[in-house]
């Protein structure tokens, strides 16, 4: 989701000094080790964020998601996990319920199937573990 780009960069404090690089790089060697392709992507708008919905719909097994912001704004990207048939887990690097109320409430919780909050970028390792045994 949006700003997850500045990784490492924007407020380190709350989310720590990994970037999206380290993320993808750890993603990656797990995936290799669990025998599952991954696919790692990141943008700053929504309507991209529901047109690679759409497109895992064809593709993927699986989707590991953090929305972001849109978390608690979007019922675009809640439609769009909506039309996903298999598992999908959402990711927050920070404890997202011990900071702001507006924070509290997630729309992609109406479709995950499980959420980490809190985790750092190890949440989503834990994700791609719990994926691969999802997905047997
Ligand atoms: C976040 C939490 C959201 O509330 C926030 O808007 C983000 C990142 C997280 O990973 O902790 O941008 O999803």
């Amino acid at each position: 989701g949006p700003n997850l780009n500045l990784l490492g960069k924007r407020q380190p404090e709350i989310y720590g000094r990994d970037t999206l690089d380290d993320v993808a790089a750890q993603c990656a060697a797990l995936g290799q080790e669990l025998g599952l392709d991954t696919l790692l992507r990141q943008s700053n708008w929504e309507g991209q964020i529901v047109d690679w919905i759409h497109e895992a719909r064809e593709h993927a097994a699986g989707i590991i998601i953090n929305p972001a912001a849109l978390t608690h704004t979007s019922v675009a990207v809640l439609d769009a996990l909506n039309t996903f048939e298999g598992p999908v887990i959402e990711v927050h690097i920070s404890q997202v319920h011990k900071r702001e109320a507006f924070r509290h409430h997630s729309y992609v919780s109406h479709r995950a199937d499980a959420v980490m909050a809190g985790f750092g970028i190890h949440g989503y390792s834990l994700a791609l573990r719990h994926m691969a045994a999802l997905l047997g």
